[in-house]
């Protein structure tokens, strides 16, 4: 039996699956697997190297970390995804993934409080705007803008034992004229995690593994398509090699520094849809 026959009988073995998409998934995603195997000939040396992997994997992964999630960020195919769901013209923001750091039941903080607590070290930015219909450009009240940030030692809350349950994470509703105002911290970049195998990735490519400086943003209302982004800092040289492929010039932030602290103008656009809201990688 060839190969090719041989994936022919392995797709029939899968044929009666009776969801028509995961039929289809499903089939596509052997003819795949094993058109790589074929056209590399793989060695079982490979293989053996293969499945390791995936097992190393998964030992790194838990409920605070997944690093199935982070190869695939790391390999293109989450930020891959968002471009093949969401077209928009260039002048509104565009749509990110979503990160593994994100976790759901932030906070509702007031209108202009911080995300930072108090003894959180970094400059403050003041960052306020509009969410607005990109089909009528009117304002949209009650807006929800869910934020997180890393704090300056790179790390998210949930990474740092010194940080308070929530810090640098915080929900913000729009006001009846589609304003919202916040503050954060002046983002900087930081390393997505090397000690797993994606890290062992990175360094066989030559890859240095920071993200852009940043800022998340999950901005959702009903009746809209709920937009996921990140706001980086214009002018940042690292946003070319974002070690996730997001940063792009539909995410960036003209920051303006006034006295001691940041001010940023920016203002988001949603487009009629349905609201869903993205599964939390942080429970
Ligand atoms: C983040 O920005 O939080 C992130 C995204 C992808 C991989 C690692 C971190
Ligand atoms: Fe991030």
């Amino acid at each position: 039996m060839n190969g090719s026959d041989f994936t022919h009988r392995v797709c029939e073995a899968y044929s009666k699956i009776e969801n028509p998409r995961v039929n289809a998934l499903v089939q596509s995603l052997i003819k795949h697997l094993h058109a790589y195997v074929q056209e590399n000939s793989l060695t079982e040396k490979e293989w053996e190297f293969t499945w390791d992997f995936l097992a190393r994997m998964a030992k790194f992964t838990h409920e605070e970390r997944n690093e199935f999630l982070l190869a695939a960020d790391v390999l293109g195919v989450s930020q891959l995804i968002e471009i093949l769901n969401h077209h928009r013209p260039e002048s509104e923001v565009g749509y990110a993934l979503v990160g593994p750091f994100y976790r759901e039941n932030a906070p509702f903080r007031a209108r202009g409080a911080a995300i930072a607590s108090d003894d959180t070290a970094g400059i403050r930015v003041k960052i306020y705007g509009k969410v607005i219909d990109d089909s009528t450009g009117k304002p949209i009240a009650n807006a929800v803008l869910d934020t997180w940030q890393a704090a300056t030692n790179g790390l998210y809350e949930t990474q740092d034992p010194n940080q308070p349950d929530m810090n640098l994470r915080g929900k913000f509703k729009t006001d009846e004229n589609g304003n919202y105002e916040l503050v954060a911290l002046m983002p900087t970049p930081y390393p997505v995690p090397t000690d797993g195998p994606v890290g062992e990735l990175l360094k066989v490519a030559h890859r240095h593994p920071l993200r852009p400086a940043h800022i998340h943003f999950i901005v959702s209302a009903s009746n809209y398509e709920t937009l996921i982004t990140q706001i980086f800092v214009s002018g940042d040289d690292i946003v070319k090699t974002d070690v996730v492929f997001t940063a792009s010039d539909n995410m960036m932030g003209n920051f303006v520094k006034e006295n001691d602290h940041y001010e940023l103008q920016y203002d988001f656009q949603l487009t009629l849809g349905i609201s869903t809201y993205p599964e939390a990688p942080i429970k």
